[in-house]
């Protein structure tokens, strides 16, 4: 394809084995005790870091480096991915919506309107969504947005269905957002307008599964919102948390199990999802929505048995899947990626294996590129899932690492690839438990799995390069403006369990990368997106000047320390 041409790049050959580590909520954090990396003494990046210290840096990894509305959006996984697939700050969708509302675009989309027509016919309008304020795949300003306009156009009727969180946000936190949905709600009622929550779980335990790790969990879901059946039943969503928590001490928001709220005078729930409503699914991130839309738009749907399948009009805040236009209506244009780097590899000849367990599976092949589903070669593109647990990640926090990295060393020795790319969960999936001694068990299989990935290197004569996609585990405390951590009632640190603001760290070597190859000291301020190029160059092509530029610098400086 002439549009994917790449030039041979000058100093670094081809065909030269490359892995790229990618360290999964792994930051660069202050040194201090809610530090699990540096808790756990992790020998085998440390040493490498101490022999290179030239060959490391930090990246930003979070807010406008990752296309993120505001500097204090820590990153995640799919504006992370994204950027380093794709190598450009591409606008990501918590921005667009704001600025779909802001604009007044997303009351004119087909999406939008296809919705209204659905509630001006009499059907009972559903919001269905994760919330709080996290701003990772939803926000609760915006969903405020939606609703008010809703009301404002005639809608009469709406039941909510909410995910609640204590991942992206604190601990604890859902009661909150449940009592201001509540406080709005009022004033809906008092506008005319019957509004009530219906039912709801916790999000790790309720409807947002992804990658189809877990299809239980979405069967959960269709069975409270849609069904209006779930095994708890009380009067209120507050009740529900308060009285669930009570019963279980192991139980948090994120893993509340699934609840519906029924109606004081006949016990009857209060909002089932029936024939001719309309849902308007508020997340604007993709992954762990996909199921969920699938089970309400998919004739063959066959991953559980739906008992009813009501016909309704279904509207997501955002397409989740370009490759399969999923689902077909939305309200506002989702990111779109041109030229993503695994396209031009693979149209170049480049052979690449990706890896990683189902948890983040996707992160690594859908977001990497540009959140579509599939290959961007059907012989070049390897893609090798390792099955995770499904289990809570505190209970076996080294997860898969050590499977992953055998098959990746395996491949990376086989000869049959130019580029090994894996992901380690561990730093994410166990940093959102918040459990501070699993975590450092999770940094400790990581390390691991780096160590037996840099021996490969090493007799294979290949190239690493090791990096974060955001921050998480570097730091563990919840803080005050000033950075404080946070104390509880009887003066003990309060743990976090979601994303840090933290750069993270970036790495390169092994005997294949070229004696003159070092990091430029002249573009401090670099990204994820940097990333993009970076590895292009190793791979032994230039980047496309459409790319942020390369981290690195070629030119030989006989003063510079080279090392040995
Ligand atoms: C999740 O979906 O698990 C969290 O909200 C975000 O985590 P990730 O961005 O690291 O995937
Ligand atoms: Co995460």
């Amino acid at each position: 394809d002439p549009e994917y041409v790449l030039y041979d790049h000058p100093v670094c050959p081809r065909h030269v084995p490359f892995v790229l580590i990618v360290l999964s909520g792994w930051g660069e954090g202050r040194e201090d005790e809610y530090n699990a990396i540096n808790k756990s003494n992790c020998l085998a990046i440390k040493t490498l870091r101490n022999i290179y210290p030239y060959r490391w840096r930090t990246l930003k990894a979070h807010g406008e480096w990752v296309g993120l509305p505001k500097n204090t959006d820590t990153g995640n996984g799919e504006a992370g991915n994204n950027a380093m697939g794709c190598g450009k700050i591409i606008i990501q969708r918590a921005t667009l919506v704001d600025n779909a509302i802001a604009d007044g675009s997303i009351y004119k989309s087909e999406g939008w309107l296809h919705a209204k027509e659905g509630w001006v016919y009499g059907g009972t309008l559903h919001f269905l969504g994760l919330l709080s304020d996290g701003g990772v795949h939803s926000r609760y300003d915006q969903l405020q947005h939606i609703f008010k306009t809703a009301v404002d156009q005639q809608c009469k009727k709406i039941r909510f269905h909410i995910l609640l969180d204590g991942r992206d946000v604190h601990e604890g936190t859902s009661l909150q957002f449940v009592e201001q949905l509540e406080k709005d709600l009022e004033e809906l009622r008092k506008w005319g307008c019957d509004a009530r929550i219906a039912s709801g779980g916790g999000r790790m335990f309720v409807t947002m599964d992804h990658y189809n790790a877990d299809w239980r969990i979405v069967r959960r879901g269709w069975y409270a919102h849609v069904l209006g059946d779930a095994p708890h039943k009380f009067e209120s969503a507050a009740e529900a948390i308060t009285a669930l928590k009570k019963a279980d001490p192991h139980c948090n928001d994120q893993y509340l199990p699934p609840f519906v709220v029924i109606q004081k005078k006949n016990g009857q729930p209060w909002g089932p999802i029936l024939q001719e409503d309309v849902v308007i699914n508020f997340n604007f991130r993709a992954d762990r929505m996909i199921q969920i839309s699938q089970a309400f738009v998919d004739e063959k749907f066959d991953k559980f048995e739906r008992i009813r399948w009501p016909n309704v009009r279904y509207v997501a805040l955002m397409q989740y899947d370009l490759a399969t236009k999923l689902p077909l209506r939305y309200l506002v244009e989702p990111p779109r990626f041109e030229k993503i780097a695994g396209k031009y590899l693979s149209e170049n000849g480049v052979r690449t294996f990706a890896i990683t367990e189902t948890q983040k599976m996707g992160h690594i092949t859908f977001n990497w590129n540009g959140n579509k589903s599939g290959k961007t070669h059907e012989i070049n593109d390897t893609y090798q899932e390792v099955q995770s647990e499904n289990i809570r990640f505190e209970l076996e926090p080294e997860m898969r690492a050590a499977t992953i990295a055998n098959i990746a060393h395996d491949a990376l020795l086989s000869g049959l690839y130019d580029f090994v790319r894996v992901m380690f969960a561990n730093g994410d999936m166990v940093g959102h438990t918040r459990d501070f001694e699993a975590t450092k068990r999770a940094c400790l299989a990581v390390d691991e799995g780096i160590k037996l990935l840099v021996s490969g290197v090493e007799l294979c004569g290949g190239m690493y390069m090791i990096v974060g996609d955001h921050g998480n585990c570097d730091d563990m405390v919840q803080r005050d403006a000033e950075g404080n951590p946070q104390l509880d009632a009887c003066g003990k640190p309060l743990p976090k369990t979601c994303h840090s603001l933290d750069e993270v760290p970036c790495g390169i070597g092994g005997p294949g990368l070229h004696r003159n190859v070092r990091f430029r000291d002249n573009i401090r301020d670099a990204g994820l997106a940097n990333v993009t190029a970076t590895y292009m160059n190793l791979l032994g092509f230039e980047a496309p000047a459409y790319y942020e530029p390369s981290l690195l610098t070629f030119d030989y400086n006989p003063w510079a320390f080279t090392g040995v």
